[in-house]
Formats: C-alpha cells, structure tokens, sequence
C-alpha cells in the first residue's frame, strides 16, 4: 500500500534525524575527538611506555578546541563511549596521558566519568 511506504519512508528519515542530529549539534563532534586521539591508541592498550608526538599533538590541539563547558562535555562524552568501544584500554596509562603531554584536564579519563561534573 502507498500510504505504508510513506509511513515507513518517513519513520527512516526520522530516525535518520534522531541519529545525525546530536552528532551535528555538538561543539565538538566524535568523529573530531576520535581521530584526534587515534594516535593514542597504540600506547594506550599496551605497547611501550613512550607517548608518541602524534598522539600528544592530537590532545594539545582537542583541549585547545575546548573553550566552554559543553564542548568539555562533549569531549568527555566522546571520551567515555570511545573508551568503552576499544578493547584492552589501560585506563592508567589513559588518564596519565594528558600530564605526559604537558595538558592538565581536570577529570579522569574513564569510563565512570560523570561528565555532567566536567566544566
Ligand atoms: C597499565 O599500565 C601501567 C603503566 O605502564 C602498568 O604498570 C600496568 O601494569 C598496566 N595495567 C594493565 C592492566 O596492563
């Protein structure tokens, strides 16, 4: 039936909405946060203890684009869902990587940050 198809149709636009729209609102979005800390991966599920200037680079330049709150909340929000996504992470290794890189971020990269704290 015609009047189903544009049912469906409109349910899948919408949903499409539902899922783009936090992506696009954020200040700073996922994708950013993601491929500015890809370098970081390496060292933070285990290889070595050297940080690599890629990955130090990536997190000067984040914490340099975090100029108010909510973009600090969304960083941290990317953060935590990225961290829960990547397998074998050493959350000691990830929360003292700021600190080897010369930033100070004022909460723990975990994910059991409450980023609604983060200012
Ligand atoms: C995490 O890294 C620290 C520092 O390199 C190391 O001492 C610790 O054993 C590591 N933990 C795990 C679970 O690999």
């Amino acid at each position: 039936m015609a009047s189903s198809g544009i049912v469906k149709a409109m349910c899948l636009v919408l949903i499409a909405v539902a899922l783009v729209a936090p992506l696009a609102e954020a200040a700073i979005s996922c994708g950013t946060v993601a491929g500015s800390l890809r370098p970081c991966l390496g060292y933070v599920q285990g290889g070595g203890n050297v940080v690599p200037p890629p990955c130090c680079s990536g997190i000067r330049s984040l914490y340099a684009s975090a100029k108010t709150t909510a973009d600090r909340q969304s960083i941290c929000n990317c953060l935590k869902s990225l961290a829960a996504s990547y397998k074998g992470i050493n959350f000691s290794k990830a929360s003292g990587l700021p600190g080897k890189c010369g930033v100070n971020i004022p909460y723990k990269i975990s994910p059991s940050t409450d980023c609604s704290k983060v200012k």
